[in-house]
């Protein structure tokens, strides 16, 4: 028996998936415990290089080809996109009983429960361990190794992109738009970066994990979603000042209400081993019971890191592993019950540019002590009279929505210039 792979889509990782199961002919077959071989290839350009030799590969002009092929036993689909063409490869194919592989993380946040129930429905596998958190093996954490747990949170830095800037300005001090360009120049942004620093690809990374870790439908649409544009060098310098570095978290928790699902940028003690995880590399904690804390910490993105993925579950496939996409019966993954934002409890950050004058932070202080919201500490520099100044209070444990109350009061003070910056501090 031979697995016949038909590739849908020949880009970073498409290419890259070729190349590795070229090179690793030898060594993914005894691991498979059969031979593993690409038969049948689509993308849009025929004439590209891709740096690899597609000789040996049926080219298809219309990857539906691919998808019904009676010379394909599971289509790998590396185009990417929510709906499109990836989409109606993955119902093609899986209605036709083939295995579906991807690591289109836009499609699972908001198709993966309806696609695990045709796949069921049609004895195929789903895999998309390639679609969070490139070349850490999460998915298959939750799914197996950790089946034995209930998961209590589960979070992390899900985007390498967010994790360079806020490292780079948080190292240098320079301003956000400084660093993004950057981060452009070196191809860890792409030139329309929205989709990395307003957390779109975090939060779809998210509503996956919490599906897994909470047993239910991923709902991309439940993760209270915000980016990185907001982070100026001031509230860097300030958290370095309080003992915080921030980061873009993504967090999925377990309360008496529900499920909390949220995507932003937190201020995290400097010592925590999340805090520390610089650069583009990504890095998961999850926390059950019984197993405690445990963290992960790799490659988030890149060619190599993501065809390792895809490859993981080509062999999970192969040696007839390939299993549920999330790990229990479709029928089974109902709506998560959602927790609101405003019941998170923890924490904040409150900075607000003030006129200095007399009697601004007794005011200041005023609004918090009305809402019963206890400060943890207050940072005000120098003396600039009738000035703007930046006036910095943290908190003790409130919620946000009387954070949210606070704020809106503090931002309608006399003295104060400009709506305050408000930020969570998480405890890890
Ligand atoms: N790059 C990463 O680091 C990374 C990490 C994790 C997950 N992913 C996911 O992996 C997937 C692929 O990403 P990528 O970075 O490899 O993208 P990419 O480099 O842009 O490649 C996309 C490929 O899809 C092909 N394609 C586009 N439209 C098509 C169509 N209508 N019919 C057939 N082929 C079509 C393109 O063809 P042409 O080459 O001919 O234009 C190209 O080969 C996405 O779901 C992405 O989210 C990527």
């Amino acid at each position: 028996m031979t697995l016949r792979i038909g590739l849908i889509g020949l880009g970073v990782v498409g290419a890259e998936t070729a190349r590795t199961l070229r090179a690793h002919a030898p060594m993914i077959e005894s691991r498979a415990g059969q031979p593993v071989v690409v038969t049948e290839v689509s993308a849009r350009d025929r004439s590209k290089d891709r740096g690899i030799d597609l000789s040996t590969y049926t080219w298809r002009d219309d990857p539906m080809a691919i998808a019904t092929s009676a010379d394909v036993d599971a289509v790998v689909e590396l185009v990417g996109g929510e709906g499109g063409v990836a989409l109606e490869a993955a119902k093609t194919a899986l209605g036709a009983g083939k295995h579906f592989i991807t690591a289109n993380k836009a499609m699972i946040a908001r198709h993966g429960a309806s696609l695990a129930e045709l796949a069921e429905a049609n004895g195929a596998s789903l895999a998309f361990e390639a679609a969070v958190a490139g070349g850490i093996p999460v998915i298959k954490a939750l799914k197996e190794g950790l089946a034995g747990n209930r998961i209590d949170r589960v979070y992390g830095i899900l985007n390498g992109t967010c994790n360079f800037i806020l490292t780079e300005m948080f190292e240098t001090g320079r301003a956000f738009d400084d660093v993004l360009a950057e981060a452009q120049a070196l191809g860890y942004a792409e030139a329309d970066p929205g989709f990395d620093i307003d957390g779109v690809d975090a939060a779809q990374k998210l509503a996956i994990l919490a599906a897994l870790a909470f047993g239910g439908a991923p709902d991309f649409d439940a993760v209270e979603t915000s980016g990185i544009r907001h982070v100026s060098a001031l509230d860097i310098a300030f958290a370095k000042e309080l003992g915080y570095r921030i980061r873009l978290f993504g967090v999925a928790a377990r309360s008496e209400m529900g499920i909390e699902q949220r995507v932003s940028a937190c201020m995290a003690p400097a010592s925590a081993a999340l805090a520390r995880i610089d650069g583009v590399t990504n890095a998961v904690m999850i926390e059950g019971s019984p197993v405690g804390q445990s963290l992960l910490v790799g490659p988030g993105a890149g060619g190599g890191a993501t065809a390792s993925a895809v490859i993981g579950d080509i062999v999970d496939v192969a040696s007839g592993r390939g299993g549920r996409g999330f790990g229990a019966a479709a029928a089974s993954l109902g709506e998560i019950p959602a927790t609101p934002i405003t019941a998170r409890h923890g924490a904040y950050y409150v900075r607000l540019m003030v006129i200095d004058r007399p009697g601004v932070i007794a005011d200041m202080a005023g609004v918090f002590g009305r809402h019963g919201v206890s400060i943890q500490s207050l940072l005000q520099h120098g003396r600039q009279p009738d000035e703007p100044v930046p006036v910095v209070m943290t908190t003790h444990e409130t919620n946000e929505a009387t954070i949210r109350a606070v704020a809106a009061e503090l931002g309608a003070l006399a003295a104060a210039v400009e709506p305050p910056i408000l930020m969570r501090i998480e405890s890890l």
